[in-house]
């Protein structure tokens, strides 16, 4: 890792807290000069480190900029997050992890960025992603599951993410069906998964789970102002985007580990906003109301239509009906 790296670890795993320039430069194996000038480098960036005599170096809190050493000493995963890209601007992480999955790329190998110039949603929708507010991040899954054990992983994801952002933030995230976690009735996160089935075996050759949350932001568009929020609206607090994105790479490790045995469904089903309620599913450019009464095991929305019909719906865009 180059110095100032290195010297940037010492100061994450600090943040907040004074540490002498002679015990970062023991702790990485140079001189004092040499962090004085990484130091430098890094407050060019711009961190904020403040220096106070006899006391050394501190990272102020406030700096929330996503590195490889604001996240990785956060983890607790074997796989997800171990090999890990971060951005300063890219097109969209899922593209780019695509383009890595293609040329062979572990499972777990991380992507993220602190701003996307085409963040992609759902149905060809794009997605907000201002610079220095969101975690912007996909992940490239090598698990060994059949076709049928693969479309649980967006709805597995979900749960995870819904859990790392309540851990870190205290927020009560639900799930509105397929896949966005929503903090009362505005949406804090989108998941796009995408996926490439091999077609002799049979089975899943990689899928890469995209997140978009929303985490520093206190305004958005017109366009998406009624229907957005993020953590720090909702929470009013300034959680580290570092610190959230490994909790996400722990709760989906974890998670995915118990994809085979479904378990995670009932903690989809209790975190459902839209179970029970009336809701309106866009189709193929059609709306029709209906009632949800449930979520099947395998992640299909089961509703009644007002025929009576009962079906199981596979995909469609969820609208809660006030
Ligand atoms: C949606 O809400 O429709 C899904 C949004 C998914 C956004 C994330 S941000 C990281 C990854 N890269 C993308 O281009 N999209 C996903």
């Amino acid at each position: 890792m180059p110095l100032k790296e290195r010297v940037l670890a010492v100061l994450e795993e600090n943040k907040g807290k004074s540490v002498s320039g002679s015990e970062i430069a023991r702790s990485v194996g140079m001189t004092r000069s040499a962090v004085w000038k990484a130091v430098k480098a890094l407050r060019e960036e711009g961190y904020t480190i403040c220096a106070v005599t006899n006391k050394g170096y501190c990272l102020s809190e406030e700096n929330d900029f996503l590195s490889e050493q604001s996240i990785v000493p956060n983890l607790r995963t074997k796989d997800l997050g171990r090999k890990i890209d971060v951005f300063k601007t890219i097109d969209s992480t899922n593209n780019f992890a695509k383009s890595l999955a293609q040329l062979g790329a572990v499972h777990g190998t991380t992507v993220i960025s602190e701003v996307q110039t085409q963040g992609k949603g759902r149905m060809g929708r794009s997605f907000y992603s201002p610079l220095g507010m969101g975690i912007y991040m996909s992940v490239i899954l090598r698990p060994e599951l059949s076709v049928e054990h693969s479309l649980l992983i967006t709805s597995c994801a979900a749960v995870a993410v819904a859990e790392a952002i309540e851990r870190v933030s205290g927020i009560d995230c639900k799930i509105k069906w397929v896949n966005d976690i929503y903090a009362g009735n505005k949406k804090l996160c989108g998941i796009l998964t995408e996926a490439s089935v091999n077609v002799e075996q049979g089975g899943l050759e990689y899928a890469i789970v995209g997140m978009g949350i929303n985490v520093q932001n206190v305004t958005f568009p017109k366009n998406i102002a009624d229907i957005a929020t993020s953590i720090r609206m909702e929470s009013g607090k300034s959680v580290s985007r570092g610190v959230l994105a490994a909790e996400v790479l722990n709760c989906l490790e974890e998670r995915l580990e118990t994809i085979r045995d479904k378990s995670f469904i009932e903690e989809y089903r209790k975190r459902s906003n839209v179970i029970g309620k009336r809701i309106e599913v866009t189709h193929n450019e059609v709306t029709t109301a209906m009632d949800c009464i449930g979520i099947d095991e395998i992640g299909r929305l089961l509703v009644r239509l007002d025929s009576g019909e009962e079906k199981a719906l596979m995909s469609g865009t969820v609208r809660l009906v006030e």
